[in-house]
């Protein structure tokens, strides 16, 4: 079977806003170690043990990630989205995932709820199809396994 073909169904847009390419180097006391580019390797190799193709996109600009929001339709089928500080300000965000119509699932680092009271407010929550928040890096490999757990069982 071709590589497209074994991925069909099960393609992936991992989402990361404003601040998360300086992971590794950023407060690393609330966000850990793990660099950006670390994480994205580790989830390429374990998606792609799953059988799942995956791409990534951090910007640290709204309607960037807006833009790839919209690119995504037609090729993800899922997203995991981490919109950092974007998640408690923006109804850009949060209504492109709505007009995707893309199962998505929302991912933090930290337990936002354990943080300022202005991040307990998520914007995105509501419209995802769930939400991992306070597991460090491990948090996107717990994303991934929630994508691929609502693509398989999606329509039973
Ligand atoms: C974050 C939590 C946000 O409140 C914060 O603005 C971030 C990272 C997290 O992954 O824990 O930049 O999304």
């Amino acid at each position: 079977m071709g590589e497209a073909a074994r991925n069909e169904g099960r393609r992936i847009l991992v989402l990361n806003g404003p601040n998360l390419n300086l992971l590794g180097r950023r407060e690393p006391d609330q966000y850990g170690h793990t660099t950006l580019k670390e994480i994205e390797e580790d989830l390429r190799t374990y998606a792609d043990s799953r059988g799942a193709e995956i791409r990534f996109v951090q910007s640290n600009h709204e309607g960037e990630l807006i833009d790839a929001i919209h690119k995504a339709m037609g090729w993800a089928d899922a997203m995991i989205v981490n919109a950092a500080a974007l998640t408690h300000s923006s109804i850009g965000l949060r209504d492109a995932i709505i007009a995707a119509a893309i199962p998505t699932v929302e991912v933090h680092l930290s337990n936002i709820y354990r943080r300022e009271e202005f991040r307990h407010r998520s914007l995105i929550a509501d419209v995802a199809a769930g939400q991992i928040t306070g597991f460090g890096a491990f948090s996107y490999r717990l994303g991934i396994e929630a994508a691929l757990h609502l693509l398989d069982t999606k329509g039973s």
